[in-house]
């Protein structure tokens, strides 16, 4: 069995934890890091789960998981530079750094593990994409892929592509936000009150979500299915397309992805 350590148990680094012990890895294979010992005693009080400096983690857990902010990965590494043990596996959570920014500032022969994550994570529904840094062999790909199994699905993806899937997955759930969103806000349009908009709108998404995943058919398919000749569907359908709303969200995560570039620039030297 292994010891995992998350460093930075916040929103994503949490949910992380949380997914592992109700997959059933014991609170005594898990360890975490945090800045404010407030956090730390709430998080272990929660878990069960030993909240630690970054010396102890790196002194005792076969895999670190880093889970900070992009932006404060500086000093983290600066840390981590002088105690990492030779083997560890560093699995990297955060946003845009590549593994070439762990293999540069950490001991040679480091094996990284990059990882684009997404919120649906606190659910137990997360959409992972892992690449491998020089350094990764197929057991560090296959450890890491295990982990996150535990807190939804994961793909393996090639590292030049972790823009497109940030911009994808990544940055998905948010597109998912958006639409209910207006859609609750037409709800109200047409007289409903906002709590059974909510309701229908949102029972609808996860309803459409399980059909997606679980029916096999593709979406024009499944799209196909409620949309009768003059009937309502298709009325909506055709504003959709005057409006444009393909080519927007097209162009809307071609967006996200330039940024996503653009952002890893940052870390290149
Ligand atoms: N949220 C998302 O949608 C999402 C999706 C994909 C990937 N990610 C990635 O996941 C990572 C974490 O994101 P998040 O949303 O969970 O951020 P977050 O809630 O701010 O969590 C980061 C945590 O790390 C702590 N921390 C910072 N530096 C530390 C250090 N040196 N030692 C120990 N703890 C430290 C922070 O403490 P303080 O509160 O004191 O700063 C905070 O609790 C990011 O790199 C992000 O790119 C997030």
């Amino acid at each position: 069995m292994t010891t995992t350590a998350v460093l930075g148990a916040g929103k994503i680094g949490e949910a992380l934890l949380s997914g592992l012990l109700q997959s059933g890895r014991s609170p005594d294979d898990l360890l975490f890091t945090e800045r404010y010992p407030e956090r730390s005693a709430e998080l272990t009080k929660r878990y069960g789960v030993r909240g630690v400096d970054v010396p102890t983690a790196a002194g005792l857990a076969d895999v670190l998981v880093v889970a900070v902010k992009p932006q404060d990965i500086e000093p983290l590494l600066d840390e981590l530079a002088a105690v990492l043990r030779p083997g560890t596996l560093i699995v990297s959570l955060c946003a845009g750094l590549p593994t070439a920014l762990f293999e540069r500032r950490l001991p040679e022969g480091v094996p990284v593990v990059r990882v684009m994550p997404n919120t649906p994570m606190v659910v137990g529904e997360a959409m992972s994409a892992i690449s491998g840094g020089r350094h990764a062999r197929p057991e560090h790909l296959a450890l890491a892929e295990a982990m996150l199994a535990a807190v939804g699905k994961v793909v393996r993806v090639p590292e030049a592509q972790q823009d497109a899937v940030t911009a994808l997955s990544g940055s998905g759930p948010a597109y998912f936000f958006f639409l209910v969103e207006a859609m609750i806000d037409a709800g109200i349009l047409l007289g409903l009150p906002r709590a059974v908009a909510a309701d229908l709108i949102i029972q609808s998404a996860v309803g459409s979500a399980a059909m997606l995943r679980d029916s096999g058919e593709h979406p024009v398919a499944l799209r196909e299915a409620v949309t009768s000749p003059a009937g309502t569907t298709i009325s909506a359908i055709v504003e959709l397309e005057k409006h444009g709303v393909r080519a927007a969200l097209i162009a809307a995560i071609e967006a996200a992805r330039d940024r996503s570039v653009q952002l890893g620039k940052a870390h290149e030297k």
